[in-house]
Order: structure tokens, then C-alpha cells, then sequence
């Protein structure tokens, strides 16, 4: 039973139904809303643990790095629990290379990736000695040598290349297609590889590539990582060897319990392409780390008949705390933190937000709901609060961690004074 918020065995991990209760890592759910209120973000320390340890042991000592991609979700506190696993991280902003720096992360465990990094972003990025700077284009890469020469220094850089991959992931989130923004294609970067023998402030220690988010199936992965493969022996061969190669992120979860390319699978098949290069692999996943760990809690605020099959139910989380299933029609699995065996009734589950599109799940079968009961939106914790936003002013949600049966807010609720201290009133007088 619970008691105190906490139940029993402690041995058991993640989200799960404890008599009839909803439960995070042994504590339960109904508790941690009733003392910080909705909607909030509740993460599993425990399955953030086992999603890296999983990863990280599957390569089996073939030698690896994985940089943690700060996008999906850079909350301090994860990020330093993830740091304290041993991961390195993945920034797409400068500012997330300043994030990553206040999570303790050194600037040679951080790659700097992203289709359009300002002048400003590289005059601060540079000098910092990353582990690399992914390069997008020919005329990213010469103005990071032009820093580079001013600093006397060379910047260590990855090359992103676009191998023309079908990622078959949403199209919103696929990178890897030649019509995609991303990256250099293949032909543009084995001109732009000829002429790096002549530039000294520029060292090419990897080349890179990332097709996509939410990949579900090995093969666009396996071809992604083969590619690679091919092209730091093409490099090797010509007098260009590489530190290590990077293979980006993408791996999916199944956010509907169908089933989802293995873990191990995934790796395996990854250190089968890379092994005869004998380079290091860099993966940069995000998603499949966190996206599990993590629930968006929302409670019932209206119930409304829609039509002769379903009600339309109102929570207190919508687009504005979760944006996926509105952006890309994502699927999230919905259920009651607190179960029962009545008949399911259809619920239309939408959220506050003055949009048609801010609905969180569509014809969904759910117990019977009240004003007043808590909804669990599953996987929530990869690209969920890293996406939320302030519009119609709703303030950010809380944050908690629950670890090893007690739990912290490691976000608490953003207040009306702290969205408006941005901002400045006209003075009172004059305001025509
Ligand atoms: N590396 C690069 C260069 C990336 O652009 C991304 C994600 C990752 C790594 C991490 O990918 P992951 O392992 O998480 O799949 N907002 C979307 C996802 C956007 C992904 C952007 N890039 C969503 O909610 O589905």
C-alpha cells in the first residue's frame, strides 16, 4: 500500500501501477502533484541511470563517448546526473554550451552541432578548445578558421556530411535527405576535405552524421554508421585520419509499446560498421535517454460532451508544456494516476491553450474522469519541457527528480514576476 507517498519495494524502477496508484521509482505520483501542483514534470533518476548504463555498456569496451544531447531536455540537474555517469555532452546553441558548462561539463566533453551557429556564437565557441565543432558548410568551416588564425590556435572540427539517408522518422524531425538543411553532401565535402592539407588553423578530427529523430528501425542507423565508416577510410587513405568518427543520435523509443529497434541491437550494429576503422565512436543521443525517464502530470479542469461517442476532456497541460503532439501529431500514452475497473469512456484529451492543434491525445479510452483527476502523459521527458513555451502567458512548469524514494523540485514553477522581468513598462504617464 502507500504510505507516505512511498510503497513498498524500492527494488522497482521507472513508472508503474502500484495498487492502482501510479507510481515513479516507489513514490507516488498523486502525492508529488498534491504538494507542487500541475501541471510539473516528474522524472525517474532510476531510469536515467539504467537508460545510459544500457547504452554505455552495450559497446562492450569498444571505446566510445556519449555526448548526451542537451536539446532533449537541459535541466541542471539532469544534466549533472547524467555528467556524473560519465557522459559528455552535445550542444546546439552557445548557450547550451553554457548550460553545459555550469553542469560541470569540461570543453573537451562537449561537440558543438547545429545548422546555424551565429558569428557571435563562433567568436565565443572557439576559443574554448571543444572536443569539436560540427561544420555545417564550407563557409561556416571558413569562419571558424579566420578566428582560429586571429587565436594562433587551430579549431579542432567534424565535418556533418548529409549521406542522402532516408531516416523514415517524422518529416518534421528527419536530416539526413539531401533536401534536408542539414549538413554538407558528399560531393561538397570531399572538395572541402582537398583543400584542408593547405589550412593549418583548421584540424579535422572527425566527420559526422545525423539523419533524424525517433528512428525506429536499424537500418537507416546501420546505413548512417556505414557511411561514416566508408568515410574516414576514404580520409585515412588520404593522409587525413581521423580521431574518432560521429554517428549523432536518433534512436527511437516506442511511445506506444510497439516494439523499437534493441538497444544493444542498435549498438552492435554500430560498432560492426565502425570496428574496421579502428577510430572511437561518438554517439549523440538524447531521446532515448531521457524521453522514458520522464511524465508530464495535468490535471482534469473541464469535462464537455464533443459528440455521440466522446467527451472532450480540459486539462492544465497542453501545447505550451508539451508541444510534440501538436508539432508532429506525436502520440503520448495518457493514463489516470489513479486507476480503476469501470468502463472506459472516449475522451478528446486537449489542453488550456486557445488553439485547435492543442490537443495532447486524440479518442483516447480512459476510466471514467472527474474535475479534479490527475493524468499521466507518458515519455515526456525528451524535447517536453526543453520545448515549452510562455504562450498565453502560462508560466513554465515545475520540474522534480525523484530519486531512490524521496524527490526535489529541480525547477520550480515560473512565477508572473519572473516572466515580466524581461520586459519594461511604459511609464505611467504618457503612454499615448
Ligand atoms: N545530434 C544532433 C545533431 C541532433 O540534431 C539531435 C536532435 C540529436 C543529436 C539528438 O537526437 P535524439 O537522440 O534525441 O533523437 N523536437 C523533436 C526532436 C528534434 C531532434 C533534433 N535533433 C521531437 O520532439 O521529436
Amino acid at each position: 500500500m502507500i504510505s507516505g507517498g512511498i510503497v513498498g519495494s524500492r527494488s522497482v524502477t521507472g513508472f508503474f501501477h502500484h495498487s492502482g496508484h501510479l507510481v515513479c521509482d516507489g513514490v507516488a505520483l498523486q502525492a508529488i502533484a498534491d504538494r507542487e501542483g500541475t501541471p510539473l514534470y516528474v522524472y525517474s533518476a532510476a531510469t536515467l541511470r539504467e537508460r545510459f548504463r544500457a547504452l554505455d555498456d552495450a559497446f562492450d569496451g569498444y571505446p566510445h563517448a556519449l555526448h548526451y544531447a542537451l536539446k532533449a531536455n537541459s535541466n541542471l540537474a539532469i544534466g549533472q546526473l547524467l555528467r556524473g555517469l560519465g557522459s559528455c555532452a552535445d550542444a546546439n546553441s552557445i548557450w547550451e554550451i553554457d548550460v553545459a558548462r555550469r553542469m560541470g561539463f569540461e570543453p573537451h566533453q562537449i561537440v558543438f552541432t547545429g545548422v546555424g551557429k551565429s558569428p557571435a556564437e563562433l567568436e565565443r565557441a572557439v576559443p574554448l578548445g571543444l572536443k569539436a565543432i560540427n561544420v555545417e558548410s564550407a563557409g561556416e568551416l571558413a569562419r571558424i578558421e579566420a578566428i582560429a588564425q586571429t587565436l594562433g590556435r587551430p579549431a579542432r572540427v567534424a565535418v556533418r556530411i548529409n549521406p542522402d539517408i532516408d531516416a523514415k522518422s517524422h518529416p518534421h524531425i528527419s536530416t539526413g535527405l539531401k533536401i534536408n538543411k542539414f549538413g554538407v553532401p558528399l560531393d561538397a565535402a570531399r572538395e572541402l576535405f582537398a583543400t584542408l592539407h593547405g589550412r593549418p588553423f583548421l584540424k579535422l578530427v572527425a566527420v559526422h552524421v545525423h539523419i533524424g529523430s525517433q528512428i525506429t528501425s536499424l537500418d537507416p542507423l546501420t546505413g548512417a554508421a556505414r557511411f561514416v565508416a566508408a568515410m574516414a577510410t576514404e580520409l585515412a587513405a588520404a593522409g587525413m585520419p581521423l580521431e574518432y568518427v560521429d554517428v549523432g543520435g536518433g534512436l527511437g523509443i516506442s511511445y506506444d509499446e510497439s516494439p523499437v529497434v534493441d538497444t544493444r541491437e542498435y549498438v552492435r550494429a554500430v560498432v560492426d560498421a565502425i570496428r574496421p576503422t579502428g577510430l572511437p565512436i561518438v554517439l549523440e543521443p538524447g531521446r532515448s535517454i531521457v524521453g522514458p525517464a520522464g511524465v508530464l502530470l495535468g490535471r482534469v479542469i473541464d469535462l464537455k460532451p464533443r459528440n455521440a461517442v466522446s467527451e472532450f476532456a480540459v486539462i492544465d497541460a497542453g501545447m505550451t508544456e508539451l508541444m510534440r503532439p501538436a508539432l508532429y501529431n506525436a502520440f503520448h500514452r495518457i493514463e489516470p494516476v489513479i486507476a480503476s475497473d469501470d468502463a472506459p469512456t472516449q475522451y478528446e484529451v486537449v489542453g488550456p491553450v486557445c488553439e485547435s492543434s492543442d490537443v495532447v491525445g486524440r479518442d483516447r479510452l480512459l476510466r471514467p474522469l472527474a474535475i479534479g483527476d490527475l493524468l499521466a502523459i507518458r515519455d515526456a521527458g525528451a524535447y517536453g519541457a526543453a520545448m515549452s513555451s510562455n504562450y498565453n502567458r502560462r508560466p513554465l512548469p515545475a520540474e522534480v527528480l525523484v530519486d531512490n524514494g524521496t524527490w526535489r523540485v529541480i525547477r520550480r514553477r515560473q512565477s508572473v514576476d519572473d516572466m515580466l522581468a524581461l520586459e519594461q513598462a511604459l511609464a505611467e504617464a504618457g503612454t499615448r
